[in-house]
């Protein structure tokens, strides 16, 4: 929680900014909501704010402040693109509003250190989706590990190992981008297993190895593979293996063992063992940990394909009713920004060993590996420019020299073009700085 919620309030109003693949499953489930209802969705697109907006049939919106205008909101749901957190979630500090946040938080240092910011003075709550946290084996996991059933933890580890298809990073123009995207497997897919593993152990993760590739895509600046060697303060040691680059994907485990006990979980718990057995042990194991209603839907899997989460319905319903819970009790929420930005924090300090050859880097890190977005408030970007441009990784470095080039030669193009045309001759017949005027216009 980043502060106390007004008191009194009976159903909370929610809005989604950003009515992409992901807005379908927080509109599905905040049905299911206690105390919550979709009340309004928008987009800048009028097409997909329409389409969100008539299946749920609410009102839609492409312009966020008409929103807030016309419709009661209480909670604002940032469902755009990662780079873009930052602003949709300030906008709603900036408004009173509480916020809940799609992963990651943001993606650079800074932008997250903004959105903490914004919640500490606006005093509304803000909430982190990290849904998978709220999946029941992940839950009865925790239980173990804070009631001792692991002994000391000794190594934990997390394996994201999916599939995304070339189309997949061409169907959006943020998709496998530093700036919007934040990075590639890591920072989109194995996100959720970086804080799965940061939350289990329990311990703040000190220092990394790391080394990421891409190696079965093409025209993305970010990684489609990588490992890590994590060492927490607590002494344990942790491994790291996110790739999108495994055909066919989907495979995801997260293994914690102690000096007690040994347990892990692919979507089900498949070993679950411990010096001290317990009667519900058995049970556990048969059932995978999984109640009935959590169950996979028969194909559904996001390891393969983002927009079939049926069997997610569960975690993110669970994640969004306890969000609820807390405003409406005034007490702390799990995710709160302090917790939704320990994962990206890891990632850059994995990103930040890659790019120096594997070397060590210490946690906490003091600025970004990875540019900060042109969107933060005037000026900062450009304070921050110096200190975090000559850490950028090199395939980052002439990625962004090709884009500025290749976007320079379209505009180059398109000016020679006009200027060809019938009325910029004439202008320029009469006089050529009003021509030179004109062309600049229409650029
Ligand atoms: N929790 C999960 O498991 C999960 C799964 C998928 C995506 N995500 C996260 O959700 C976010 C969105 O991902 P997606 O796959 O839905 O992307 P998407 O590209 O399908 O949708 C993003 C939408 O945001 C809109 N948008 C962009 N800028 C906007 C702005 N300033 N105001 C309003 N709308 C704007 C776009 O028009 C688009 O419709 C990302 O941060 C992603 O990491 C989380």
């Amino acid at each position: 929680m980043d502060s106390q919620a007004p008191k009194g309030l009976v159903v909370l109003n929610h809005a989604i900014v950003g009515c992409g693949v992901i807005s379908n499953i927080h509109g599905t489930c905040l049905g299911m909501v206690r105390g919550s209802r979709l009340a309004a969705v928008m987009d800048i697109v009028p097409e997909k704010a329409k389409a969100l907006g008539e299946k749920y049939n609410v009102p839609y919106f492409t312009d966020r402040d008409q929103m807030l205008r016309e419709v009661p909101i209480d909670v604002v749901h940032v469902c755009t693109p990662s780079g873009n957190h930052h602003e949709i979630a300030m906008w709603a500090a900036a408004n009173r509003k509480h916020c809940f946040c799609e992963k990651p938080m943001d993606v650079t240092l800074e932008a997250m250190d903004l959105i903490t910011a914004a919640f500490k003075k606006s005093g509304t709550y803000y909430g982190g989706c990290f849904m998978n946290r709220f999946n029941p084996p992940a839950q009865l996991f925790k239980k173990a590990v804070e009631s001792g059933r692991f002994g000391r933890v000794t190594t934990a580890s997390a394996q994201c190992i999916w599939w995304r298809t070339q189309e997949y990073y061409e169907s959006g123009d943020w998709r496998g981008t530093w700036e919007l995207d934040g990075g590639g497997c890591l920072m989109n897919q194995a996100v959720h297993y970086v804080d799965l593993i940061q939350w289990l152990v329990g311990s703040p993760v000190k220092s990394i190895r790391a080394y990421t590739g891409l190696l079965a895509h093409e025209r993305i600046a970010v990684e489609d593979t990588a490992v890590a060697i994590l060492k927490f303060a607590n002494g344990a040691l942790g491994v790291i293996h996110g790739t999108t680059a495994a055909y066919p994907g989907p495979h995801g485990t997260v293994e914690v063992c102690g000096d007690k006990g040994n347990a892990s979980y692919d979507g089900k718990i498949i070993r679950w063992k411990f010096a001290d057995e317990q009667a519900e042990d058995k049970t556990i194991l048969e059932t995978g940990g999984v109640p009935p209603a959590a169950k996979p839907a028969d194909g559904a899997t996001t390891g393969s394909d983002p927009a079939a989460l049926g069997a997610y319905h569960v975690m993110f319903t669970r994640a969004f009713q306890e969000f609820s819970d807390a405003i409406q009790s005034g007490t702390p929420n799990a995710l709160g920004t302090a917790e939704h930005r320990k994962a990206v924090e890891i990632i850059l300090g994995i990103y930040e060993s890659a790019r120096r050859g594997g070397e060590e880097v210490r946690l906490p890190l003091k600025k970004s590996a990875i540019p900060v977005p042109m969107s933060l408030p005037a000026g900062y970007a450009e304070k921050v420019k110096g200190a975090i441009h000559p850490t950028l990784p090199e395939a980052m470095v002439t990625f962004r020299k090709k884009r500025a080039s290749a976007k320079k030669g379209a505009r180059g193009k398109s000016a020679k073009a006009k200027s060809s045309g019938k009325a910029a001759k004439a202008t320029a017949k009469k006089s050529p700085k009003s021509a030179r005027k004109a062309k600049r216009g229409r650029k």
